[in-house]
């Protein structure tokens, strides 16, 4: 399996984003799932911020870019070909400011493209392409903002990204929020952690299971 795995946390080894997507990485493989991972840090590699140059660009049709225009876009379009070639995705990034870390802001802005991540049908639809791939979301909070909690109606970070890769077909992401991991006392951020760990190990199982039918599906033929 072919597995692209972001991360956005602005810190390093204290991260908890960093260390939980570490944590499905290594559930996957004693799962038994062979991966090829592709791995991309935004907050080293981050995407350019959208230009003049890139808003003409992306919008005018492929045959009509000057070669200054292809040269903008060939960032852009090598992320969007790294996401086409994955099987699975896995985004990990704490929330900040109710929302997402603007490295990975950014990674959307360079991975949002016409005729490449969504294409205009001929019946007017507009159609994802990441609608192979399977998509977990991991993100990291301060506050709990679970449902019921005072914080919850903040959640500006979870439609964000289920509208952002929803355009592109992800049509069923999955999310696991490890929260609250800093406005709370040790026990409860310990908790939250073990909490997160548990979902990720289950997401880690059903994936393992998914990818094996395939396999014996794949053996059946060739029998
Ligand atoms: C600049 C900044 C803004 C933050 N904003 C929020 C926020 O709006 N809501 C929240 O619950 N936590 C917020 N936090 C807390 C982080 O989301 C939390 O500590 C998370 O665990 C960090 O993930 P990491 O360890 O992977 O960096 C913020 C942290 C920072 C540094």
């Amino acid at each position: 399996m072919k597995l692209m795995h972001v991360d956005a946390s602005a810190k390093r080894e204290r991260s908890n984003s960093r260390a939980l997507s570490r944590f499905f990485i290594e559930r996957l493989r004693e799962e038994g799932v062979a991966l090829d991972v592709d791995y991309l840090d935004v907050t080293v590699d981050t995407p350019p911020h959208v230009s003049e140059a890139f808003a003409i660009a992306t919008y005018t049709p492929e045959h009509e870019r000057t070669p200054a225009m292809r040269a903008t876009l060939a960032g852009s379009d090598a992320l969007c070909r790294r996401l086409l070639e994955a099987d699975a995705l896995v985004f990990a990034m704490p929330m900040y400011n109710w929302s997402m870390p603007s490295a990975f802001k950014a990674f959307v802005d360079s991975v949002t493209r016409t005729n490449v991540t969504y294409v205009n049908s001929a019946d007017g639809r507009i159609v994802g392409q990441l609608g192979r791939q399977k998509a977990l979301f991991i993100t990291s909070r301060g506050a709990d903002l679970r449902p019921g909690t005072p914080y919850s109606s903040m959640d500006a970070l979870t439609p964000a990204l289920k509208a952002a890769f929803g355009f592109l077909g992800v049509t069923d992401p999955t999310f696991v929020d490890a929260q609250p991991l800093q406005f709370s006392n040790q026990e409860e951020r310990a908790q939250a952690l073990e909490r997160a760990r548990a979902e990720l190990s289950a997401v880690a199982a059903a994936w393992a299971k998914s990818g094996m039918s395939h396999e014996a599906d794949k053996e059946a033929v060739a029998f």
